[in-house]
């Protein structure tokens, strides 16, 4: 009987099955950029546009009713699914980095003054940096960055020494979106914690990996995309606490999030809605939950499992080609694995791969700073998803060495006096 990764690729990714592109198949090894949207969540999107398409919260007639009841069902499977307290605790945006913005004018808006220090980390997608240092640069607060270590991992140490100052927020990724280190999100959450810092982590690349739940952490705010969790794209999640969300001053307005306006004064909904100015991705919060209950259907443990084991495969697998460096090397690693083969060029080792059917990502994966910190222009990223194979990697590798022999022969110095 065939592995269960195996019938569900089949059955539930007709994109992964059926891949093609300029009539060649397609080995699609790009997961930590957007997952292939599982089937149920194709039915899940028809269904919305066939049968429940109406605006929410503004009408009394029985789609509008069944459209808002979608909604809501979903805001409470995103509760269970994060170990949320209530689904009152999540906000619907249009993504993770979204999400970063909203949440960094609110804590703009209504906490930060000059003077004050905000922490983020040198190993953040530009998504969980620059929406902070915006709200820094308008309020005259300070931003530090965590550093990381020669193993790409954050320097609790000086994360201390940052604490002694008291900061007020530390925005913090789950799993770095380059070298796929795993954070101690908790041991981080209490230590900044101890020193009355907030924290608001940058879940996108950590969903798939069995995240412990925001009671577990003890985090403030958490935030994912649904296009890495099998869903479509533009919509995603902020989760915060019921007591933060009920400090935090919206910083967008408009309709759907007001109770009472006078004159001069006006009163805005609690919870989430607030936070929900505009009509939501109604369709996009449809497809979300679709795939929450997909992934909790097929097993999380198991999908974890299965990632681990493929990112490990791979990783033993590159580990085999002379010339080529693997980034990192974190005590913890998920989704992703990213290495340079100097003094070919990650675009260069991309488009090798991409004439031989292989779509992996290269550049500076919207985290220059951190390879800044590495000596480093760029990258290239493969990150398996648990509907890849063992196969799919060792083509990955037979493509590469394939590609690196090719740019030896052709006078290339791969390899030698390789540093990258
Ligand atoms: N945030 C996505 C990535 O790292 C797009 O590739």
């Amino acid at each position: 009987m065939a592995d269960w990764h195996t019938i569900i690729r089949e059955r539930d990714f007709p994109m992964i099955e059926q891949a093609e592109c300029d009539g060649r198949p397609v080995i699609y090894l790009d997961n930590a950029a957007t997952t292939q949207c599982a089937r149920p969540v194709l039915w899940a999107l028809e269904n919305y546009w066939r049968s429940q398409h109406a605006n929410v919260y503004r009408g009394v007639y029985c789609l509008s009713r069944r459209a808002e009841a979608a909604v809501e069902e979903t805001r409470q499977i995103c509760a269970e699914f994060l170990g949320a307290a209530s689904a009152g605790e999540i906000v619907f945006t249009g993504g993770a980095t979204q999400s970063a913005n909203l949440l960094a004018d609110a804590f703009a808006l209504t906490e930060l003054k000059p003077g004050d220090l905000v922490l983020s980390t040198e190993m953040e997608h530009h998504s969980n940096l620059l929406p902070w240092r915006e709200a820094c640069r308008r309020t005259g607060a300070e931003l530090a960055l965590v550093p990381v270590t020669e193993e790409g991992e954050l320097d609790l140490d000086a994360l201390d020494r940052l604490l002694e100052r008291r900061p007020k927020l530390l925005a913090v990724c789950a799993v770095s979106n380059v070298l796929g280190t795993v954070n101690p999100l908790r041991e981080i959450a209490d230590r900044a914690h101890a020193a009355g810092c907030a924290v608001a982590v940058d879940a996108a690349q950590a969903m798939r990996c069995c995240l412990p739940g925001v009671r577990e952490l003890d985090c403030d705010f958490l935030y994912f995309s649904s296009h890495k969790v099998m869903g479509p794209t533009g919509v995603g999640v902020l989760y915060g606490s019921e007591a933060w969300l009920e400090r935090l001053t919206p910083p967008r307005t408009g309709g759907g999030m007001v109770s009472a306006i006078r004159e001069d004064t006006v009163l805005y909904e609690r919870g989430p809605l607030k936070f929900e100015a505009g009509t939501p991705n109604l369709a996009g919060i449809a497809g979300l939950g679709a795939a929450l209950e997909y992934l909790q259907a097929v097993g999380r443990r198991r999908i974890a499992k299965r990632e681990k084991a493929l990112l490990q495969y791979a990783e033993k697998r590159l580990r085999e080609l002379p010339g080529l460096r693997i980034l990192g090397a974190p005590k913890q690693r998920a989704g992703v694995l990213s290495f340079v083969a100097p003094p070919l060029q990650a675009y260069d080792i991309a488009m090798l791969l991409d004439s031989q059917g292989i779509a992996v990502r290269s550049g500076s994966h919207c985290a220059i700073p951190l390879h800044r910190r590495l000596g480093l222009s760029g990258s290239v990223r493969v990150s398996p998803a648990f509907y890849n194979t063992a196969e799919e990697l060792d083509a990955l590798t037979v493509a590469l060495r394939r590609s690196l022999e090719g740019a030896k022969k052709a006078g290339v110095p791969v390899g030698e006096n390789a540093r990258g």
